[in-house]
């Protein structure tokens, strides 16, 4: 495997039991991991990686996502805040305007 040009974690609320049950969980982050896949896969952006997260202490601006190596952090996702972020990188240029400050 090629190592990942980005790397997108998303908090999918797993707690040490390996139980979702947290924020993200109970605001959707199931659904937008499979939306994201979902994107790339159309886009053919092969070069980013995406896993799935424990909790990212960030509860309050759930669902979370975040991109490394750039150290993008954005709360509240949704899928037209991902296709924005996913624009935004095949362009070549982060989008502050969802980012957790
Ligand atoms: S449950 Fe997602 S940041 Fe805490």
């Amino acid at each position: 495997m090629k190592k990942p040009k980005h790397h997108i974690f998303v908090c999918a609320s797993f707690r040490m039991s390996g139980t979702p049950q947290g924020v993200c969980n109970k605001k959707g982050a199931g659904s937008l991991l499979q939306y994201l896949e979902n994107e790339l896969s159309d886009r053919g952006m092969d070069e980013v990686s995406v896993s799935m997260t424990g909790c990212l202490k960030l509860c309050d601006k759930g669902p979370v996502m975040v991109i490394y190596p750039q150290n993008l952090w954005y709360g509240e996702v949704t899928e037209s805040k991902i296709d924005e972020v996913l624009d935004a990188l095949e362009e070549g240029k982060p989008l502050d305007k969802y980012q957790i400050t």
